[in-house]
């Protein structure tokens, strides 16, 4: 496995292997890797000759009073999980080798963006598009893996890349959770143990969702309304979003009447998680 911090090295790299015929799956990350990470780097590993992981906090998606300077870093531990799972390169750069200092060409999109962790992050999306466009661009893949924890992102990936007719293909992958149902997270180490007994809830309620709309529930009021109320219970959550929305163009329902995302944004002390459900018709 090899470590390369510039974009010229990982371009020498993809091209030889593309010489050779061989088939490249881009994982995009922030670093400091967990289980989740590791599941869409396996089915990378299955269906792609080689393998490349991005490891880079993109500091163009963090709002100004977001966490980028204490996002967690640990590029020992990631090397480590990355070498056992079969990656051909790390690429790991510096800001200043993704972002010249007057960058000023952006990703867009209109919509998709708005709803959801778009009304509480209004760049975030844009700076998701831009480095993933830019990752696109220097990897050249075949396939690119997301999870869907961050469903929102997922949709939007997948529609800038049939927007902008990017040959790669997006493949999504199931959401990673600890034995009592939290979705694993890097953020998840900001949680005292407190707090972390507390942050069960998500999932729990997204469930008693689900078991709500599996019960013939259609008004998605309703449902959200008891899973509000579920999370509220818990002093030290507070809920910044919890919506019902179309699974493709993101766009909050009234009646649940075809493939819906059951979405949620939740403090839980000053942490910002988020899980989802989807629900099939
Ligand atoms: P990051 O939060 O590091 O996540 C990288 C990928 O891992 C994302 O596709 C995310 O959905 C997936 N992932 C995280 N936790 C997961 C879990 N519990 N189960 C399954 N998949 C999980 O998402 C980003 O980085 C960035 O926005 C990025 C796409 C790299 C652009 O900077």
């Amino acid at each position: 496995m090899k470590t390369l911090m510039t974009i010229a090295e990982v371009r020498e790299n993809v091209k030889e292997w593309k010489k050779q015929g061989l088939t490249v799956g881009l994982v995009p990350t922030m670093g400091y890797l967990h289980k989740g990470h590791k599941s869409l780097i396996e089915k990378a590993h299955e269906e792609n000759d080689k393998v490349v992981v991005s490891i880079f906090v993109n500091p163009i998606q963090f709002g100004v009073n977001e966490d980028l300077d204490a996002y967690p870093r640990d590029l020992e531990n990631d090397s480590k999980l990355c070498e056992g799972a079969g990656v051909d390169i790390i690429f790991h750069p510096q800001a200043t080798e993704m972002y010249f200092e007057d960058f000023c060409t952006y990703t867009d999109m209109e919509k998709l963006t708005h709803n959801l962790c778009g009304m509480s992050r209004p760049t975030h999306f844009r700076g998701v598009c831009t480095v993933v466009n830019k990752l696109f661009n220097i990897v050249a893949p075949d396939k690119a893996y997301f999870g869907q924890k961050d469903a929102q992102q997922l949709a939007v990936i997948k529609r800038m890349v049939r927007d902008l007719n990017i040959d790669t293909e997006i493949i999504g992958c199931p959401i990673v959770r600890e034995d009592d149902g939290l979705a694993v997270s890097s953020r998840n180490t900001y949680l005292s143990a407190e707090e972390r007994k507390v942050s069960v809830v998500l999932s729990k309620a997204l469930q008693e969702g689900r078991k709500m709309l599996e019960n013939g529930e259609k008004n998605a009021a309703v449902v959200v309304n008891a899973i509000k109320a579920i999370i509220e219970k818990e002093p030290l959550a507070k809920i910044d979003y919890v919506k019902i929305v179309d699974s493709e163009i993101l766009e909050d329902v009234e009646t649940v009447e075809k493939n819906v995302l059951v979405a949620m944004a939740v403090y839980v002390g000053k942490t910002r998680l988020i899980d989802n459900i989807t629900f099939e018709i």
